[in-house]
This record gives structure tokens, sequence and C-alpha cells, in this order.
């Protein structure tokens, strides 16, 4: 999804040249997330006016484009006070192009800039409002409303100030943002906002910060503007000014640098003190202080917003030796899933602690029914593991889309439990859905991997998986962790029950020895190549299992699909003969797993099922599984654990295979084309 970098440096000087570089650089750390196009907007060198640069594909293009545009003009004269903003655009409304990159401007002298993520959803309404009132658009999309109606605002209420033009701007319109404004009419000055979509504001000071929050600043009124009171219709408004209580206070620092951004990997090699915005937080930078601000108070608000100190290092967002960032997390997988069960599981005294929800547990194991509710790869990790919570958990387990859960407006109970499953935090279908289940009363676990996201402050509680971050658009480390971190619950549930412990101590030592047995599997990389070299010409995968390993055939489909843009279909083996049987012949690709668990038999029959039709599938079976091996001309071995965590053990070929195809391919494998990382739009 769309990015957003803005910079500001107060009396610390820098270039425009480096300010510029800063910029792009904050626009790389955010090409993981999906982008079609990108633009930046700085100041002019006569700081008169602001120069806006876009273009339509890679940052890359923009960074050529930059420098084509500025040759022969001097950037290097330091500036101590300059204020940049920059944007990756995953395109909503309007197809990728120039006109349509962000910044989007209020006029042609440039009057306010925006750059923004997210949907305006009334943006025709306020394009109409706008539109009688003389205003031209010049792109399609919905940003550039904002632009225009701040510049409206600007000449109708002259003494508003730039952060009251914003708040009054966010009042009137609809739907989820975040975005940074800069002004030409008010220089030095920077203006951001969210609601819906992540934004954060980073701040770098020479010598420690003196103050770990900010307080919340309130308006005396926060009294929204009504549109059709402007002076063109002839009446004066009267718009009451939102005047603070204490205006600029907080930060004490002389010389400072802030940065606004989607999410923290943009920041982090300048600085790892932030403050993640709420919803309807307006952040204001005039003067080099920062200042936070309310829309409207509300009794639960807290007095002030925490600056929190990143635990991330420059490294982890780093590619290193690996080609690309995906191949670089497939292959951190032994060391992340240790770090999602560190400190949690204490293999010596087969106990489990997850301390984020360890206080709700009694209340956990008192409820109706346990929802799993997720996308995508996050909600093939709850397939994955739903059988084995239901098994140890003894209750009721609904796995959900979000998406079709939200569309069937499923009957949610106040003594429900539901777990709300991303990687992200921020996906916008799984959000919704958590919304809804709180407002119905239910228990609110979140399952993520970004901590200050969305989902994770918006949950009762919840269990960060620790899987580090993950840059690659297709998810691969991510999965593995949240199926551990699943697990983890499911024996946490059952530590008390006799009749299970047995079970437990099986899975409590096969996931001890998990680390290896993911190393044994990395280890079928080139032989995974070979098969990605037979299969990358072919139109079409077919991928089948069952039980534990048919979460594995949907995930390795999504990722061959995503990936390489080959059709691929996971198959549940038992639904063979009711119709995709049909689909098998001697040329259609299909892949099996074959595990010796207790549905060895039934995938027996479906692989000879295939046979028979003279399929020949590629197997995924156990070491030295030589009579299911006899089944196939190719066959990846996998080392034998228990049934439940096979699905770990058998997604890796699934990842390795559909990375190798993609590169065959010539495919993008870090931002396959219309995908994003960050799904923040519904
Ligand atoms: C596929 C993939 C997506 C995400 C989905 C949910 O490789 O990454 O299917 O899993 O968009 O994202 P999160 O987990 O961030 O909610």
């Amino acid at each position: 999804m769309c990015g957003i970098f803005a910079y500001l440096n107060y009396l610390t000087p820098k270039s425009r040249q480096e300010v510029l570089d800063l910029l792009l650089t904050g626009l790389k750390r955010l090409e993981y997330r999906g982008y079609d196009s990108t633009g930046v907007a700085i100041d002019s060198p006569d700081n008169k006016n602001i120069v806006m640069v876009k273009r339509t594909g890679k940052v890359k293009v923009l960074e050529e484009a930059i420098q084509e545009h500025f040759s022969g003009a001097d950037y290097s004269e330091p500036v101590l006070t300059h204020i940049g903003i920059a944007h990756t655009r995953w395109a909503t409304h309007g197809v990728p192009c120039e006109r349509n990159s962000h910044p989007h401007r209020s006029d042609e002298g440039n009057g306010f800039v925006v750059v923004h993520n997210g949907i305006i959803t009334n943006y025709n309404d306020v394009k109409t409002f706008l539109a009688k009132r003389g205003y031209d658009f010049e792109s399609d999309t919905d940003t550039e409303v904002f632009a225009k109606l701040v510049h409206h605002l600007w000449k109708t209420h002259p003494t508003y100030s730039f952060r009251e033009l914003v708040e009054q701007a966010i009042l009137q319109v609809e739907g989820a943002f975040a975005i940074a404004v800069k002004s030409k009419h008010f220089p030095g000055e920077c203006v951001a906002s969210r609601r819906s979509s992540p934004l954060l504001v980073g701040i770098k000071t020479k010598t420690r910060l003196a103050t770990d929050h900010i307080p919340i600043l309130y308006g005396k009124d926060d009294k929204k503007l009504n549109p059709d009171q402007d002076t063109d219709s002839g009446k004066q408004q009267v718009l009451p000014r939102s005047e603070s209580t204490s205006e600029f206070m907080p930060l004490e620092e002389k010389e400072v640098e802030y940065f606004f951004a989607s999410d923290a990997s943009a920041v982090i090699e300048h600085t790892n003190r932030v403050i993640y915005l709420e919803d309807d937080d307006v952040a204001a930078v005039r003067d080099g202080t920062l200042s936070i601000h309310r829309l409207k108070k509300s009794l639960d608000d807290p007095h002030a917003r925490e600056i929190t100190t990143l635990k991330m290092e420059i490294q982890q967002i780093m590619k290193g030796n690996y080609d690309y960032f995906m191949q670089k997390e497939i292959f951190e997988q032994p060391d992340s899933v240790v770090n999602t069960m560190r400190g949690r599981v204490r293999f010596d005294g087969n106990a489990i602690v997850l301390g984020g929800i360890k206080d709700y547990i009694p209340e956990i194991k008192r409820c109706r029914r346990l929802m799993l509710i997720g996308c995508g790869t996050s909600y093939h990790s709850a397939v994955a593991t739903r059988q084995l919570l239901e098994e140890l958990t003894e209750l009721p387990v609904m796995v959900e889309l979000a998406s079709d859960f939200l569309d069937r407006n499923t009957p949610i109970f106040r003594d429900d439990v539901c777990f709300f499953i991303s990687q992200s935090g921020e996906t916008a279908d799984t959000l919704m859905a958590l919304r809804y289940c709180k407002q119905r009363g239910a228990l609110i676990v979140g399952i993520t991997n970004t901590v200050g996201s969305s989902i994770c402050r918006e949950s009762h509680c919840g269990v960060h998986i620790n899987a580090g971050p993950e840059i690659g658009v297709a998810s691969t480390k991510a999965y593995t962790s949240q199926f551990i971190s699943l697990v983890m619950f499911a024996l946490v549930m059952s530590e008390d029950r006799l009749s299970l412990q047995q079970r437990r101590l099986e899975i409590l030592q096969a996931l001890s020895k998990l680390a290896d047995q993911i190393r044994a599997v990395l280890k079928l990389d080139s032989k995974v190549q070979e098969l990605a070299k037979d299969l990358y010409q072919h139109k079409s995968l077919l991928i089948m299992g069952r039980g534990y390993n048919f979460a594995t055939c949907l995930e390795g489909a999504l990722k061959v699909k995503e990936l390489t843009y080959m059709h691929s279909e996971g198959i549940m083996a038992g639904e063979l003969k009711h119709g995709p049987l049909a689909l098998v012949d001697d040329s259609m690709p299909v892949l099996m797993i074959v595990l010796r668990d207790p549905v060895y038999v039934k995938c027996m029959n479906a692989l000879q099922q295939v046979t028979s039709r003279k399929g020949c599938p590629i197997i995924i079976c156990e070491e030295g599984d030589e009579e299911t091996q006899a089944f196939s001309s190719r066959h990846l071995e996998i080392p034998r654990t228990v049934d439940c965590l096979q699905g770990i053990l058998t997604v890796i070929p699934m990842q390795l295979l559909s990375y190798h195809i993609a590169v065959l391919r010539g495919c993008d494998v870090d931002c396959p084309r219309n995908l994003a990382k960050s799904v923040t739009v519904e």
C-alpha cells in the first residue's frame, strides 16, 4: 500500500541535496509495501515556492528524474529548516501515472501539497463542493480534494493556523487516511494526521530527549465547518477558531529533526524514538516544536502520547548477502521460529507462558467458541492450526476470512473469543472485523508481528509473533511464526488437562527440534530449484493434500500465484473426486503432500487416483519413505515430526519453489505486481 515519508529539520543545517537523499532513502525503505508511482515535494532554492517531482514506476526512476530536474541548480547550500514530503503510491483512484502520483497540490502555485494513504470515501461530494467554487482538478484521485479543501479553507479563514486548517479539512472528509501536508504559506511547518491508516513520528535530537511523552492538546471548540457557509455563498463564515488550551509546549530541544512515516522501517536508521499516532491525532510541527492535538475530547483519551523506543535494528531491514528479501526471510526461519518461542517455551520444565494473554486464559477457557480471523497467508495459519486447537482446547473453533466474515454480518456474542491474525497489524478487513467483534463485547486477541500496529493497540490482549521485520510482500517467516504462536496457545490451554499431557509432551519435544529440521529442509534448495526449472514454463500447478497439510496446499498455491503469476490451486485431496480430478492428465503439473500421519492411507488413495489418470505428481514425503516415493518420479523428503507441526516443514519447499519459479520467470520477487505488503484499504 501507499507509503508516506516526510522529513523536517529544525536548526540542523542540511542542504537540499541531503534532504532529497533522505526522502529517497525513506521511500526505498517503504518500497516493500508495494507501489506503482512515487513523488517528492521540497522548497525551491529561494524558499518562495514548492518544487515537486513525480514519476510512475520505481523509486530509482524518481531518483534519476530528480537528478535531471535539479541538474545545474545549487542544492549544496545548507538550510537551517526545511520540510520535504515524499510518497509511494499504490493506485486506488485513477491509473498509475505522473498526474495521479502524490504529492497533490491545491493550486498551480503549489500553495498546499499533500501526500495521502488510504481512501477518502466522500471525495466526490467534496469535489463537487469545490468545483462549484471554481476549483479545477488535474488528477483522478481522491487525495487532490484534500489539498484543495485546505486551500479553500485558508482563503475563507485567513486567521486560521496551518494546523487548524488541516483539522477543519479532516473534519470534512470520511474514510481512511494518513496524510502529511506542507505549505508555502506556512514555511517551516508540517501537519500530519491519521484515521485507520498507520503513521508514526520519529524524533531525532542531539542529546537524549528530556521527556518520554508528548501531552495531548485539545481545541476549545471542535465545531465542524458547514461546507455551504462560505464567502462564495454570500454568508460570512463565523467559524470558531479552535484554539488549544496550551499551544506548543512539549519538546524543549532546540535542534531537532522529525520524520513522519507509514512504518518504522523508514525511520530506524535515523532514530529509534517514535510516537505512534492514534486515529484522529493531528501532529503539528511549528518553530521546531511538535505538538499532538485531538479533534474531539473523549473520556478514555490518555493525557499524552508516549515516545516509544524501537527495538528494530537496521540490519533487519537490509538484504545482506541475499538476492531478495523474500529469500532472506525464507532462510531466516530457523531463527525466527526460535524467536517466536524465546522466553515463552521452557523445554526443560515443559512449560509455556504467553505473557501477553496469561491473565486472560481463565476467561478464554470459559468461552463459547474461538474464532480465528485473518486474510491471505494469515488466514492460512489459522487453517493450519485449527485441528490442533480443537483437539487441545476442546472448544469449537471457527476459521474466518475477515472480508467474508464482515459481508455475512456474522453473529458474535460476549462470550466469544476472537483472534485477529495479521503480520502487519494494519490490514483493513481484519481491523474492521476486530472492531465489529469488539463492539459486540467479544474478547479480542491480536496475533501480530508489528509492535504499535492498530491491531496490536486495539486488542484486549495478544501474542507478538517476534518474527522480525518482513519486507518481501509475500509472507513467509510470519506464517511459520503465526503457526507456532497458535500452537503455543493450544499448549497453554491444555496445561491442566491430564488426558492431554502425553500429546503436549510430544508436541513440545517436536518444537525443540524444529529449528534444526527447518535447516534440513532448507538444504533442499538446489533440488527445489531444479524442480522449478521443470515447472516454470507451465501455466498451472495443482497442490494437493489433506489433514494437517491442507493449509500448506492453500498457502503454497497462494505463494505460486502471487509471485509467479501462474495459476495454482490448493486442493483438499478428499475433494479430488468431486471435481478437481477432471483437471488431471499427463501434462498437468501436480504436487502432492503425502506424510505418514493419520490421513496417510487416504492420501495414498488420492495419489493413486492421480497416477491412474496418467498424472505424474511430485511428492513431498518423509525421509526414507521409499514406498510412497515409488509412486513418483520426483520427490522432496522432509524430516519426520509430530503431525500437527508437519505444516511448518512442508510449507518451506513451497516457499522455495514459488521463489525459484518467480526468479526464472523474471518476476519482481519482493514486490509482485498489483500487490501491497500492508493492505490498508478494504
Ligand atoms: C501473501 C500475503 C498476504 C497477507 C494478507 C494479510 O503472501 O502476504 O496474503 O497475508 O494480505 O496481511 P496481514 O498478515 O498483514 O494482515
